[in-house]
């Protein structure tokens, strides 16, 4: 068996998690990110036959059952992930009932997944309908993006135009634009629902008032969106407050995204 510290997918996990940090999105324990890994990869490391412990989850996950992830523990700081992996995230295996995590690695204080799991798994389930590479679902709670929720009409149109405007990358992208959810408690099933429901449309979703979730095949992919929408997210509040000279126009965004061959939500600019 190999030494699972040596496993390129918790090293790049870690190596996520210390980035994440490093920018600020990731205060105290905010954050959560799940990696559905490949089977055959982990069973190099771990005896996939040996349960630590199970943990029920609290809602059904049957199209997930057999699969599994690493997972963030709750409470537990980006922080410290790469210092000691083993405490701060698990390896969790969906069981026959769709309803229970079988818990393969880690979380060895005796602590457990996020208490994000129903909005990770449900978003899973609602991305893996409309796009079987996806593999990861990450969430944080990025400094700019977060500041204008404050001082922006919460309308995924609206939120998503004023991004697009903000740095000529971003309809290439995120052509398929930002979902937006208004405030809502965390770590319930019905955020859950309502995330996972705004995915099956979008690859970014923003909690009201909260931070933002991303999707996608890779970490490097994932991490690359919400690195983007924060940029540009970022010159918003740094300009909203001055007198507007120059803009991206939206029949230059349309060039843009043509130029690109990118599939972009035309409903979301006004031509
Ligand atoms: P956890 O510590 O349970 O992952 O919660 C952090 C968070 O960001 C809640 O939305
Ligand atoms: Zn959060």
């Amino acid at each position: 068996m190999k030494n699972i510290f040596d496993a390129p997918f918790l090293k790049e996990f870690c190596a996520t998690t210390k980035n994440m940090y490093r920018l600020g999105w990731d205060e105290r324990n905010g954050g959560n990110i799940s990696v559905m890994l490949d089977e055959k990869e982990v069973g190099e490391y771990l005896d996939l036959n040996h349960v630590i412990r199970t943990i029920p989850t609290g809602f059904d996950a049957k199209p997930l059952i057999g699969k599994l992830f690493m997972v963030t523990g709750t409470g537990k700081y980006f922080k410290n992930v790469k210092h000691d992996p083993e405490t701060n995230l698990g390896i969790i295996r969906i069981a026959a009932d769709g309803t229970t995590a079988e818990l393969l690695w880690g979380y060895k204080d005796g602590g457990k997944f996020t208490s994000e799991l129903p909005a990770h798994l449900m978003s899973h389930m609602a991305r893996l309908s409309v796009d079987p590479q996806n593999r990861i679902v990450m969430h944080c709670h990025p400094t700019y993006t977060l500041a204008m929720n404050y001082v922006h009409e919460l309308d995924e149109k609206k939120f998503t135009h004023t991004l697009w405007e903000m740095c000529t990358e971003c309809i290439v992208v995120f052509p398929d634009g930002i979902g937006v959810l208004p405030w809502m408690l965390c770590g319930t099933n019905e955020i859950g629902e309502a995330t996972a429901a705004k995915m099956k449309e979008f690859r970014l979703v923003v909690w009201g008032m909260h931070g933002i979730y991303g999707v996608g095949k890779d970490l490097d992919e994932t991490f690359g969106l919400i690195e983007t929408v924060e940029k540009a997210a970022q010159i918003y509040m740094l300009t909203a407050h001055l007198p507007r000279i120059n803009t991206i126009k939206d029949d230059e965004l349309q060039t843009l995204a043509e130029a690109f061959g990118v599939n972009y939500r035309k409903d979301f600019l006004n031509l």
